[in-house]
């Protein structure tokens, strides 16, 4: 048993981290349970039940096997823990609203499989003034990973090749980012890797492009 989340201390401070330095690193973000229940239902869904992942925007969008080789499906509320973690997140959205007047409108998420030697090489989430992605969250289903696994997500500064962190794709660990900041990429794992990709957008009906459809 862990003891329960005070929201408001863990919005403040997902906040702060935020204004600082535009990412932050949780672990055992979400409550045990919700966690394992999440694990619980990736594990549930069925092989045809995932999709290839695309690159690139609804005009381009391709089935490109050489920048990733995860398998998606998109967390629609068709179970309790998918609804569990969409309202985890509605949460998180009015939280941040409250503290940084992000304007965060909506969220969308989808579960991502990666098999045993499956990456995603580096990129953005969005591109600036071309995307209403704005805020990236990962969260990882994978209980007791350890580093020989691999599978970590590289987080890299705006520009360099240095990572400034690398997280280790553990159960209950949510990452955090500008989504038009931070490049990253999936390192190949030797197991099956779960996570589970979501993006907070605002209502950007400027937004030059429309975000890849579902
Ligand atoms: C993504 C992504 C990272 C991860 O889906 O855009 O970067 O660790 N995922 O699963
Ligand atoms: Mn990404």
């Amino acid at each position: 048993m862990t003891a329960p989340i005070d929201y408001e201390t863990l919005y403040d401070r997902i906040a702060d981290a935020l204004a600082e330095g535009g990412y932050l690193l949780l672990e055992q973000a979400l409550p045990e349970a919700l966690t394992e229940a999440l694990y619980r239902r990736i594990n549930q869904l069925r092989e045809d039940q995932f999709q290839r992942a695309g690159v690139g925007r609804e005009q381009s969008l391709q089935l490109n096997g050489e920048v990733r080789r995860d398998r998606i499906h998109w967390l629609e509320g068709e179970d309790t823990a998918e609804t569990g973690y969409l309202q985890w997140m509605e949460g998180l959205r009015s939280g941040i609203n409250r503290r940084l007047f992000m304007g965060l409108f909506d969220y969308e998420a989808h579960f991502a499989h990666y098999a045993p030697g499956a990456f995603y090489q580096r990129h953005l989430d969005a591109f600036r003034g071309q995307t209403n992605r704005i805020l990236t969250t990962v969260f990882y289903l994978n209980p007791d990973w350890s580093a020989e696994q691999g599978g970590e997500l590289l987080l890299y500064p705006e520009r360099g090749d240095q990572p400034i962190a690398r997280v280790t794709p553990n159960a209950g660990t949510l990452a955090i980012f500008l989504s038009d900041r931070f490049p990253h990429e999936v390192l190949p794992a030797a197991s099956d890797r779960y996570s589970i990709a979501g993006w907070f957008r605002v209502n950007a009906s400027n937004a030059q492009q429309v975000d890849p459809p579902r």
